[in-house]
């Protein structure tokens, strides 16, 4: 914890799914699998979908506005955008400066952030670490995912999981200490990066006619062995965070984790001893929206009344690279 302040505080929370939603019904459609299998093995029951015409900065603009309108602030109050995301508009421009257009925000500096499903967390650590070093005064942080641009639609292990979605929060200075984002604590380990990855179309193995005839531009995932990992790493890098900052889990109000599979959320809550209304879930709405996942929760979860200034939030999150991180936060 920072004991003399000042704080990095959430402003205001915003989160945008598109309309067309796809339901377990219709994949099982496209390939060999059911609604039954689906429920029970991720706790999924439908995802949305962007249209054809909408990138990862369009869904990161909508949910951009709806966080500066809930913080009562405009573009102009922006001077730091950071977007993470693993499913960028395209390699260059970066999906920042896009979205930074859409936003009408000012010439402030923008960045995309790649750490997959953990990039919304390690994006809080750094916009915290640029508004404490006094050179920021408020920044937009937004995780935003097309991921069904990287879905394999007839891979059955892993169509079933993803969703396309954002979620945003604008944070600013508070010169009382001990509030808003109270620690972080980020994690990588580069040494299985194969066990989620999209082998071509990057610098090791660019696009070509054969790369897309062998469906190489889609996400490949070993998701037994991601499940038995997600649990352990997140609810250790949950625990050292409580830890840390002296806080006991009992007094956590709510535990977000990254949405991905009901299992894993159940298990961490499990070995925690955090009763269900503790933990939040809207999986079944969205799947695994990557990025975007903690932020689209940690809004519903505000305007569902779930989270009340004075409230411990528990964020963590796991995903390719590996990468897994935690976030305490103490709503204002
Ligand atoms: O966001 C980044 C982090 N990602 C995660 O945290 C994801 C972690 N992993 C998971 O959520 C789970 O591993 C999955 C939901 C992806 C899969 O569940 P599982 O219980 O680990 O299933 P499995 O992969 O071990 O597959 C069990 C069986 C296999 O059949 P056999 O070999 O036992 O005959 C699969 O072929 O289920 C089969 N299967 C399916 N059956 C019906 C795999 N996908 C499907 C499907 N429908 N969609």
């Amino acid at each position: 914890m920072n004991p003399v302040g000042p704080s990095v505080v959430i402003l205001g929370t915003g989160a945008y799914a598109p309309e067309r939603i796809l339901t377990n019904e219709e994949l099982s459609r496209l390939v060999d699998t059911n609604d039954e299998w689906i429920v029970s093995r991720s706790g999924i029951r439908e995802r949305h979908i962007a249209a054809p015409d909408e990138a990862t900065s369009d869904l990161a603009a909508k949910a951009g506005l709806a966080a500066l309108a809930d913080a009562h602030l405009t573009p102009a109050d922006i001077d730091l955008l950071i977007i993470a995301t693993c499913t960028p508009d395209a390699p260059l421009p970066s999906t920042a400066t896009l979205a930074q257009h859409k936003l009408g925000l000012g010439a402030c500096a923008c960045l995309d952030l790649a750490a997959a499903c953990s990039g919304f967390l390690y994006s809080l650590e750094v916009a915290d670490a640029m508004l404490r070093s006094g050179r920021y005064r408020r920044a937009l942080v937004i995780g935003a995912e097309k991921l069904t641009s990287l879905t394999d639609y007839q891979d059955r292990s892993t169509c079933i999981l993803f969703g396309d979605g954002a979620g945003a929060v604008v944070l600013g200075v508070d010169p009382r200490p001990g509030i808003g984002i109270i620690g972080t604590k980020l994690y990588a380990d580069g040494s299985s990066s194969d066990l989620i990855k999209v082998t071509s179309g990057g610098s090791r193995s660019p696009s070509t006619a054969e790369t897309v005839a062998r469906r190489e531009h889609f996400i490949q995932m070993r998701g037994k062995e991601v499940f038995k990992l997600a649990v352990t790493a997140m609810q250790d890098a949950a625990v050292e965070l409580l830890e840390k900052n002296g806080v006991a889990p009992d007094q956590v109000k709510l535990l977000i984790s990254h949405q991905a599979n009901q299992r894993i959320i159940d298990a961490i809550a499990q070995r925690m001893k955090l009763p269900s209304e503790r933990v939040f879930m809207n999986l079944e709405r969205y799947g695994n929206t990557s990025a975007a996942s903690i932020p689209i929760a940690l809004d519903e979860a505000r305007r569902a009344g779930r989270i009340v200034a004075g409230d411990y939030v528990l964020l963590v999150a796991f995903g390719a690279g590996l990468t897994w991180a935690s976030a305490l936060i103490r709503w204002v």
